[in-house]
């Protein structure tokens, strides 16, 4: 029997959907009509359907998308002039090249190689810079969805303890850049930290991406607090394959205030995210400078 309310993030990731629709129609109607490229190296199965995904919501809400399906031994050279001839186009406003790619490929040269203003993932060294400083436009998706659900959840979350599990450069880091920015008082807790469960066990608030299937039971959880669980793990069990999370659900369900499903929860978040942000990229690119684009984007109800 669940004690813990259940987060649904399709519903959530609905909510946001919408209010970029019609982002979308008003930008279309002044003449600026947002465009995503989605850029896929290779065939592996998983980002296959992420990058679908990615296209078919893209055009369910009426935005512009294009898609580049690159062979996996694509030259480093040719992707990262792909890349700039995205950057080039003005009438493309959103770059996403999935990750991970192939191994002899940088990823890090290829992130820091698109246009900041165009880079809806967040992950330019640029846009992680401003995240730190408190004044980005454009912060990961993942993360950024986590966020909205906490805010749909608690309202304000200033002065709670959350303590982020995981300290990657996707969500970890960033999810503890915007719970900061947000006036949380913020735990990172990762692989070497002693007594983790100790430490989440004070936690108001906790994000869970570790990338390890069912890391954290009710053990780690201070009764009534929020859980979002950002994993999302194979495996198999009883002879069947399962998808889980980073947070046993069945445990941390019957001590927990409210808690994300696996799937169903943050996963939905993501894409909205990213549809999110190629609205503000445009925006962004419309507006004269990047001062001018902060301004017009504090009072846009997509700020989250
Ligand atoms: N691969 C898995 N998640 C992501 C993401 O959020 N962005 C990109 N570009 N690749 C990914």
């Amino acid at each position: 029997m669940s004690g813990a309310s259940i987060i649904d993030g399709r519903v959530a990731a609905n909510a946001v959907l919408e209010e970029v629709q019609v982002e979308v129609q008003g930008l279309s109607e002044s003449g600026v009509e947002p465009c995503l490229a989605v850029v896929l190296v290779g065939d592996d199965a998983a980002s296959d359907v992420y990058v679908r995904n990615k296209v078919l919501t893209a055009r369910k809400i009426g935005m512009r998308s294009i898609e580049h399906r690159l062979s996996a031994d694509i030259d480093e050279a040719r992707l990262l002039a792909l890349v700039s001839e995205l950057n080039e186009n003005p009438q493309v406003h959103g770059i996403l090249v999935q990750m991970p790619l192939p191994p002899h490929i940088d990823p890090d040269l290829v992130i820091n190689a698109i246009d900041p203003m165009k880079d809806v993932d967040g992950f330019h060294r640029e846009n992680v810079g401003d995240l730190a400083l408190g004044r980005a436009v454009l912060t990961p998706c993942t993360p950024t969805g986590c966020l909205y659900l906490l805010k749909r959840v608690l309202g304000d979350i200033s002065g709670r303890h959350a303590v982020v599990i995981g300290r990657s450069n996707i969500v970890g880091k960033p999810m503890a850049a915007l719970l900061l920015n947000a006036n949380c008082s913020v735990t990172i807790l990762h692989s070497r930290s002693v007594d983790a469960p100790a430490i989440a066990r004070t936690a108001d608030i906790i994000v869970v991406a570790a990338g390890k299937p069912r890391l954290v039971d009710e053990s780690w959880i201070k009764p009534g607090a929020v859980v979002l669980d950002v994993g999302i793990n194979r495996i198999s069990e009883d002879g069947k394959q399962r998808l889980v999370g980073d947070v046993y659900f069945e445990s941390v369900s019957r001590v927990a205030g409210a808690i994300t499903p696996v799937p169903g929860g943050v996963g939905p978040m993501t894409i909205a995210f990213l549809m999110r942000n190629t609205v503000l990229a445009a925006k962004q690119q419309s507006a004269v400078t990047k001062t001018v684009a902060a301004h017009v984007l504090a009072a846009s109800s997509l700020r989250v």
